[in-house]
């Protein structure tokens, strides 16, 4: 997009508000409905990893971190179970809000920050507590949310499935998000963590073999029954 461009959206973003402006980018921009080239970055084989554990485990519910402007989180609905997803931008939150306006009752979206909603989630009676699957990918700037995400999950759900998006992979060339000294997404920031309780899982896949971005990514599990099934899956390698 052209610096003129840039400016004139950024106006008319300022004029009309987040809400009237994501309705305007929805109707008139309809290739923006497809962000990072489809859901999960375009990545044929994270796709498969995702639809092998979501019809392995049949989660209770999905939960995303990060909406953007929902390519992914449509993905995720085409499963029966509700999904949750948290975007801290306005003008996104309200672009996937009227993308999924005609199926409310089972695709939540909520405007804010990830790290209160999760704890929301927590608190909440009638969210599921078992059995729950995370994809977190609220990772944009040095306000990186990730460990207290991590933190909060396995604090409050039993049998809980994460996939962390932008991932390095061990001895594999996936691309993945470093915002600085402590905050690479890497094994040693979940090293870090110190916990017991978590089993680590990579793409079988070689990054030379997937498509799209190539973005990496690791699911993690706190739960020994849970590892094993994962284990199962061939589009997966346990790292321990
Ligand atoms: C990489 S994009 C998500 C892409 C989306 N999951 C998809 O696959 O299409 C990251 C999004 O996270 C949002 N974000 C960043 N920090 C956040 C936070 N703390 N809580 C909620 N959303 C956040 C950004 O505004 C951005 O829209």
């Amino acid at each position: 997009m052209s610096a003129l461009s840039k400016w004139l959206e950024a106006v008319v973003l300022r004029s009309v508000g987040p809400e009237k402006f994501a309705r305007l980018e929805y109707r008139l921009k309809p290739h923006r409905r497809a962000s990072w080239g489809g859901p999960m970055n375009g990545q044929v084989g994270r796709v498969r990893i995702c639809r092998d554990i979501l019809t392995t485990l049949s989660p209770t519910a999905i939960v995303e971190t990060g909406t953007f402007r929902g390519t992914t989180t449509e993905f995720f609905a085409e499963f029966p179970m509700p999904v949750y997803s948290v975007e801290a931008e306005p003008r996104f939150h309200h672009f996937a809000a009227y993308r999924f306006r005609d199926l409310r009752d089972r695709v939540h979206l909520t405007l804010g920050d990830s790290r209160s909603f999760l704890n929301r989630l927590a608190a909440d009676a009638s969210m599921p507590k078992n059995n729950v699957f995370f994809y977190l990918d609220a990772h944009w700037n040095a306000d990186l949310p990730l460990a207290e995400e991590i933190t909060t999950i396995f604090a409050n759900w039993q049998q809980a499935v994460i996939m962390i998006d932008d991932f390095a992979v061990p001895d594999d060339t996936y691309a993945y998000d470093d915002y600085g000294p402590g905050a690479a997404l890497n094994a040693e920031y979940l090293d870090r963590l110190g916990r017991t309780d978590m089993y680590r899982f990579y793409p079988s896949l070689r990054a030379a073999e997937e498509t799209g971005a190539k973005r990496g990514c690791v699911v993690l599990c706190n739960d020994p029954q849970v590892r094993d099934r994962l284990k199962a899956l061939s589009s997966l390698r346990q790292v321990i």
